[in-house]
């Protein structure tokens, strides 16, 4: 019996060995990922290899049914999961289980200036994407914001390239670890919605390495992002989805990216150039990437049929087939393929409280005045000090989710501003819609007739007269021409009538708490007159619960501006020359204002913005310390230690960030008179100290010499910038680099 049990054993030790060697490598989780994808490519047939290479469906690209390799899966977008859309149309499947959480859009997340923040956020929407079951989220963006007028620049992280390397880093590491590729997007140069299908950049090598590649750098040496969305736009004359300087150049032979390359939504044009520079799926083709379908087959793309031929007749080389496939397949295999995945979560609480988190670390307090000297400032709001509180202005009530372009969401929750106000403060709380803007849309502008302006306007201006306060909750919004994909703003003020709103309110009622929704900087012609400012940006699912807590004081607000806020159009740099600067002439653009953008440009041409870069008010006070060097000269590979004690001398916690700025004056080359180079969040109790550290070292001194085509540090002596913004700074100090 025995020995009959030994031989069964044997057998059956025979038979799973000889499985185990049957199991192809591709299929063998255990085996390194660079092995199962040698071995499939291996066993693909050349059709199948470029099958992969293009789209199959409006947002999903093809596996190989054979071989039992799944296809991919993408979805937009970078602040929530989109519904389902149809199979080849951009309507939406009418599904009923893919309303999801509506996360912060991006600006308020880099608002917060806090890296934690950013780590939660991307655990939290991959989580969502992989419940949804999708392989790719269409996110994050990280285009500079150049000029007030990008419909798009709500979805990015504002104008600074270090702010932006630093928060989008954590953001696609952890939407990575639920086995779902980021997508950072648009690579490259598109800071703009107006001709973004076809406009030339032109721009110095100085601009391009110093201020609109970092985010794009960091995301894949630091975050490692497993794909790269190619911008619209073109560089040099090339389109950025087929660009051999951006794609073959820079993003795989320079930074080494092992990831793919997708087109945004029709941004293919060229099989030659999409078989030679670095492209790696082509998606939405012979579409305006954004609507109009035209009579075609997937096949039909250029990395379909007329780059299979160009294969077999000779015309591209197979290397370029094989890498595309490997790519594609490396993806596949960390994403569809990736057994240790985790299941994803959808709309939870825990979702939620993200949501508020971010919403509320990144609401940033502009102005906070004394209305009357013997009275505290109007924030935060001591109710027991009204009767009455008005709210008015539509975006107290109107939902910010909905339209906006390729990031909409449907949302199973949205907490809109007038809810929350009215669940704190109950029948304190009047109402008056004040404006009204149309219908959310992606191409168009509802005129609102002047009998419905007029009387939504007086009978807000009726109710703020028998009001103690009022609480102005406006801005833009997603619809066309304001914070919305595929066009641009058309005036920098505020839009729908509001000055005039706005203005009728202040005759009749000083005690104004102004709340702006919007993802750019808008001008303010009524700041005088307006005691106390908030910028809310869009804060999704948690909004109202975020703005209302910010108001009362529950929490102490303490975001910070990712870009800045010019007084006038003109005092932005884009916009200081002609307009080829900004929009460009509807074949080119020439970015003149160079490496001086934001609060470069303000700074350097002395400009003062309305509200900086960097600024942002908390209800307590912070004063800082004297700023101690380690040393004050450092070689090239040395560094230099700075401390500087923080304190809050104020009754309440609060947190404070520290900027840390430096200029290079003595530089032969132009270089802007300060540049952020590091910065800290720190939470305060009242009366707290806390000593900050930087470390300074000699990448912090480094600009980009287009002559020697490297990054490079001059000796000299440097100026180093303690701020708690672009302009409020606490200490100058002086060093050499020897
Ligand atoms: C759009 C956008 C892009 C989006 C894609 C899919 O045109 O530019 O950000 O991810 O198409 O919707």
């Amino acid at each position: 019996m025995k020995k009959k049990f030994i031989y069964a054993l044997a057998l059956a030790g025979l038979f799973s060995v000889s499985l185990k060697a049957q199991t192809p490598i591709y299929l063998d989780d255990n085996k390194p990922i660079e092995e199962r994808v040698k071995d499939a490519l291996s066993r693909m047939t050349l059709e199948e290899k470029v099958k992969l290479c293009h789209a199959q469906s409006k947002f999903s690209s093809a596996g190989v049914p054979r071989l039992g390799i799944p296809e991919l899966w993408m979805s937009d977008g970078p602040h929530g999961v989109r519904e389902e859309i149809q199979w080849n149309s951009w309507a939406d499947a009418g599904w009923t289980n893919d309303s999801c959480t509506a996360f912060p859009a991006l600006t308020c997340l880099a608002a917060t200036w806090n890296p934690e923040m950013s780590a939660i956020y991307g655990k939290a929407i991959g989580e969502e994407a992989r419940y949804r079951k999708k392989d790719v989220l269409l996110g994050p963006g990280v285009n500079i914001y150049r000029t007030p007028l990008n419909g798009r620049n709500f979805e990015y992280m504002g104008e600074d390239p270090y702010l932006a390397s630093i928060m989008v880093v954590p953001y696609i590491k952890e939407v990575q670890k639920n086995g779902v590729a980021a997508c950072v997007k648009h690579y490259a140069l598109n800071n703009q919605e107006l001709w973004r299908g076809h406009i030339d950049v032109e721009l110095s090598d100085r601009a391009l390495y110093e201020i609109y590649l970092p985010a794009f750098k960091a995301s894949v040496i630091e975050g490692g992002t497993w794909s790269i969305m190619g911008a619209y736009n073109k560089l040099h004359g090339e389109h950025c989805c087929h660009n051999d300087l951006l794609l073959n150049q820079i993003l795989k032979r320079d930074w080494k990216f092992d990831g793919c390359v997708i087109t945004d939504w029709g941004g293919a044009h060229d099989t030659r150039e999409a078989a030679l520079n670095g492209l790696d799926i082509e998606m939405g083709s012979y579409t305006n990437g954004l609507t109009s379908e035209s009579e075609f087959t997937y096949d039909d793309y250029y990395l379909a049929t007329p780059y299979r031929k160009g294969l077999k007749d000779g015309t591209y080389p197979l290397s370029t087939i094989d890498d595309k496939a490997s790519r594609i397949l490396r993806m596949i295999f960390r994403t569809a393929m990736n057994r240790q995945r985790p299941w994803g979560s959808f709309t939870s609480e825990e979702h939620y409280k993200v949501a508020r988190t971010v919403a509320e670390e990144g609401i940033v307090l502009l102005k906070n005045n004394l209305v009357d000297k013997k009275k505290p400032a109007l924030l935060p709001i001591d109710a027991s000090k009204y009767n009455k509180i008005l709210v008015v202005g539509e975006n107290a009530s109107r939902s910010l989710t909905q339209g906006g372009g390729s990031s909409v969401l449907k949302v199973k929750k949205e907490v809109s501003p007038l809810e929350a106000l009215q669940m704190m403060y109950g029948d304190k709380i009047i109402h008056a819609k004040g404006y009204e803007s149309g219908r959310p849309m992606y191409s168009h502008v509802d005129e609102i007739p002047t009998e419905v302006v007029e009387s939504l306007r007086n009978e807000a201006i009726e109710k703020a007269k028998e009001a103690d306060l009022v609480i102005y909750v406006g801005g833009l919004n997603k619809n066309h021409q304001q914070d919305c994909e595929a066009a641009d703003r058309i005036t920098f003020g505020l839009p729908f009538g509001q000055n005039e709103l706005i203005e009728g309110i202040l005759k009749v009622n000083p005690n104004m708490v102004m709340v702006l929704m919007s993802g750019n900087a808008v001008e303010m012609p009524w700041i005088k007159s307006v005691p106390a400012i908030v910028q809310a940006w869009y804060p999704g699912s948690e909004a109202g619960n975020a703005l209302a807590n910010i108001l009362c004081g529950k929490i102490n607000p303490s975001g910070k501006l990712p870009f800045s806020f010019p007084s006038k159009l003109t005092d932005n740099g884009a916009h200081a020359f002609d307009e080829l600067s900004y929009p460009g002439d509807s074949i080119k653009q020439i970015y003149k204002e160079d490496i001086l953008v934001g609060y470069r440009w303000h700074d350097t041409k002395k400009i003062p913005a309305l509200f900086p870069f960097g600024h942002g008010l908390s209800y307590t006070t912070f004063t800082y310390g004297k700023a101690v060097f380690s040393t004050k000269s450092m070689d090239r590979k040395g560094k230099i230690e700075v401390t500087i004690p923080v304190t809050n001398t104020g009754n309440i916690e609060g947190k404070e960030i520290i900027q840390l700025y430096i200029g290079d004056d003595k530089c032969s080359l132009l270089r802007p008179l300060k540049e952020l180079k590091h910065f800290d969040k720190v939470t305060l109790k009242p009366g707290e100290t806390q000593k900050v550290k930087f470390t300074i070292t000699v990448d912090d001194l480094t600009f980009f010499d287009d002559k020697q085509y490297e990054w490079i540090a001059e000796p000299g002596k440097f100026k180093v910038y303690i701020g708690s913004s672009s302009t409020h700074i606490h200490s100058i100090t002086e060093f050499t680099l020897l």
